[in-house]
């Protein structure tokens, strides 16, 4: 178990199992919005481990499969016997319904989207309800026989189980989906489980885990010292700030310039520190060694191997200046740990901070931040003191410009991706949309196209516009900004950025897509 998770700031602990599906990770945020913290853990964690760590609530996720396959993925039965509640949603609610001897069939028709949800019997976990309202399905299998015991609570005009309950038992389960925004009794729902079921207090606040947080990097660090690298975004300042807090001047700040910053980028990040932080900061200004490293390569995973591993290098290198330096202590989110690969999650990208991190690394790694979601974060920094300006910097990944540059990255790429960046956010910024969006950026492409400028003709390549809107990057969508300003931006791109003759909007949501191009 992580140590970060084992102290959160709260003794109330609720563990979400995840059976794979799409919205485990908003059952943990709709949980820490109750003010309850809650870790996921894939569906077979030995039932040792969460007993021992005392759950107050066990939640079983959805997931793509059906209890029937051949290797449905199952629990240890003994979850049930443990004397915790237990709510299972969508798989989770048929799993609980086939492990306890109630039947479970494919669907005649199956419930995909908003569907009619009838409350049929009184029950805590619909407390404050309406006898009818809208609820999110997506299942193709349903539970036709709740198991002995079971109190059926609500249906659907195609299903019968739609919620169920064995209060004796403390064992609950609903077929839709409560932490989904278009079930608007959802977070209710999940409030009546955590507090009147569960008897959670909620007491998961950003003050609290600060405290504890500061508690358990004095005890770890002890004497020594710790490099914390910072990019001047909210994460790794946020554990600067953490980090400050809790050993003062044993802390030193690193900002690496890796040549693949934003326009002014460098000046402004320094800026920012000295104003805020009265930790000492060393500016290493190591473009030649990052574009070196990087020369001729595209592919989108090296990029950000190489990345990741000259990051730790320069690391390393101001580390051993310092004495008694063991620690580096860095700004690694929840989501980051998530799409970098879980047993349950597929690898979408390694993070530069998580799967970049080379197996020749002598420094610890101290990552405070490693549970939290961005908002969380966000709600943290603003606990501490940040400034706004920094609490409300547009996220900018680690390995920056090199993940909008698509193919090569050579000086000249990187002056145009740069440039286009500029000319983004100065008109987004104009018109007050940098606060509205959760990024905003440019990308230039390597496939070129014919164009034709002051009667000459051009074959160039396209700029690609981003602007996405999102709550933790775990999902976005495009944002619908004004056709004059969208054209501004690209009629300015392309009369002042050279080698660019055409400008793209990505219309995209993530998933499918995601935010970055790479
Ligand atoms: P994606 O492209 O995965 O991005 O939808 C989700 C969020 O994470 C940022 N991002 C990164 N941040 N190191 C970081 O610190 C990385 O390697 C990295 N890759 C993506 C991205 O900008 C977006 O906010």
């Amino acid at each position: 178990m992580n140590m970060w998770a084992e102290h959160p700031g709260t003794d109330e602990w609720v563990v979400v199992l995840d059976f794979g599906g799409q919205y485990t990770q908003l059952i943990a945020r709709r949980v820490r919005e109750c003010q309850v913290f809650c870790e996921i853990l894939p569906y077979n964690t030995p039932l040792d481990q969460i007993r021992e760590r005392q759950p107050k609530g066990i939640i079983l996720s959805g997931g793509p499969a059906s209890v029937y396959e051949l290797g449905a993925p199952a629990l240890d039965k003994g979850i049930y016997e443990l004397g915790v509640p237990v709510l299972g949603i969508c798989y989770g609610h048929q799993r609980m319904a086939l492990d306890l001897g109630g039947q479970v069939d494919a669907a005649q028709n199956r419930e995909y989207g908003r569907a009619e949800l009838e409350v049929t019997a009184p029950n805590s976990l619909f407390e404050g309800a309406s006898a009818t309202m809208p609820c999110w399905m997506s299942h193709g299998d349903l539970v036709r026989s709740a198991p002995p015991g079971f109190q059926i609570l609500a249906k659907t005009l195609n299903t019968p189980v739609a919620a169920m309950a064995d209060p004796a038992r403390q064992l609950y389960g609903v077929q839709f989906h409560p932490e989904v925004t278009h079930t608007p009794f959802g977070k209710p729902l999940i409030n009546n489980f955590l507090k009147t079921i569960c008897g959670c207090k909620g007491d998961w606040t950003p003050a609290n885990f600060a405290r504890a947080s500061i508690e358990k990097i004095r005890e770890r660090v002890g004497k020594g010292k710790v490099l914390c690298g910072v990019s001047g975004g909210i994460d790794s300042c946020t554990v600067a700030a953490l980090v400050q807090r809790a050993i003062g001047d044993q802390l030193t700040c690193v900002f690496v310039d890796h040549g693949l910053l934003r326009k002014g980028e460098p000046e402004e990040v320094q800026r920012l520190f000295t104003q805020n932080f009265p930790s000492h900061l060393i500016f290493v200004d190591a473009k030649a060694q990052f574009l070196s490293q990087l020369e001729g390569v595209t592919d989108p995973e090296r990029k950000r191997k190489i990345i990741g591993e000259e990051f730790v290098r320069v690391f390393e290198e101001h580390a051993g200046e310092l004495s008694d330096c063991r620690f580096l202590a860095q700004g690694t989110l929840y989501p980051d740990v998530i799409e970098s690969g879980t047993p349950q999650a597929a690898k979408i990208k390694t993070h530069h901070n998580v799967g970049g991190l080379p197996d020749w690394m002598t420094l610890e790694v101290l990552e405070p931040l490693r549970f939290l979601f961005k908002d969380e974060v966000r709600a943290l920094a603003s606990e501490l003191g940040l400034p706004d300006s920094l609490v409300w910097r547009q996220p900018f990944p680690g390995p920056g410009l090199a993940v909008r540059v698509m193919g090569e990255l050579t000086e000249h790429r990187l002056h145009q991706v740069r440039e286009a960046d500029a000319i983004v956010m100065e008109e987004l910024g104009k018109e007050g949309w940098l606060r509205k969006v959760w990024q905003s950026f440019a990308v230039l492409l390597d496939t070129r196209s014919v164009g034709v400028m002051g009667d000459q003709r051009t074959y160039q390549n396209p700029i690609v516009l981003r602007v996405v809107a999102s709550e933790d990057a775990m999902t976005a969508e495009p944002v619908e900004l004004p056709w004059e300003l969208l054209t501004r931006i690209a009629h300015r791109i392309v009369n002042e950025v050279p080698g660019i003759n055409r400008v793209l909007y990505d219309l995209t949501s993530k998933p499918p897509a995601t935010i970055e191009w790479e």
